[in-house]
């Protein structure tokens, strides 16, 4: 099948980051993503023993989970070749090749069986896909009854923060990413309206409505970091 513009967007966006990723995502989110990734690891459960991570782009999430316990088996699929190449470089580094294998593969059409993982977390993925609800209902498949599903996303603040927000993304994200490289320009230009147009068309209610209607219970959301994340997780039907 043909990869939609959207697809071919995200694709082309991420191909030059992937040496560079870590260092500035972490930048350019004031130093809040890891703490975001850790609460988001902190919601899977300890006897989770095979837990997918989807979008995983360098495994900094799929590290993570590998190291939060020792005995779990983690498998990171994500679209971008180039992500992937820079996540094996640094899974090999962190010793982890024995318990972490990264795929190529895109979150609408998963490698693998029903049921097959006891966990699944994804992270800044809704935001490229096409269909959400599809996309929804195609993670929770690959997890078993009872297991765990869990996903970090850039979230909106609202309030007073809302101007400082705005002012961040319209004006200090795209002179930063500019400074960095051009692809990380793009990706400063970008992530604004993206985010913005995201919880637009998908508002808080409404994403927890269709994590229920995937076939997930017990859905809860947690805001951080002033409403610039966002983590939400819930459990498997
Ligand atoms: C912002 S990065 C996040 C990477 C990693 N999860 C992290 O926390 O650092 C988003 C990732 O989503 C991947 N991606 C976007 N759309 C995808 C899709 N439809 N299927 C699989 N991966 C996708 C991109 O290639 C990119 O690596």
């Amino acid at each position: 099948m043909e990869a939609s513009a959207r697809t071919r967007h995200a694709r082309e966006l991420f191909a030059p980051l992937g040496p560079t990723y870590d260092r500035y995502a972490r930048l350019l989110s004031f130093g809040q993503d890891p703490r975001w990734r850790s609460f988001l690891v902190s919601r899977i459960p300890a006897e989770a023993r095979r837990v997918l991570d989807v979008a995983s782009g360098t495994a900094a999430v799929a590290i993570e989970l590998a190291r939060a316990d020792g005995g779990r088996a983690v498998v990171g699929v994500d679209q971008s070749k180039e992500m992937l190449a820079a996540g094996r470089e640094r899974v090999e580094r962190a010793g982890l090749s024995d318990r972490i294998e990264l795929r190529e593969s895109r979150a609408e059409e998963l490698p693998f069986a029903d049921a097959e993982f006891d966990a699944v977390t994804f992270t800044y993925l809704l935001r490229y896909v096409d269909d959400v609800p599809a996309t929804m209902r195609e993670l929770a498949r690959v997890v078993r009854p009872g297991g765990t599903v869990a996903m970090l996303e850039f979230g909106l603040s609202h309030g007073i923060w809302r101007p400082l927000w705005e002012l961040y993304v319209r004006i200090g994200l795209p002179a930063a990413g500019a400074v960095v490289s051009p692809g990380w320009g793009d990706v400063g230009r970008f992530l604004g309206p993206s985010i913005r147009e995201f919880w637009r068309q998908w508002p808080e209610p409404r994403l927890l409505d269709t994590w229920r209607a995937a076939g997930l219970t017990e859905v809860h959301a947690r805001r951080m970091s002033l409403g610039g994340g966002i983590v939400v997780w819930g459990r498997r039907s």
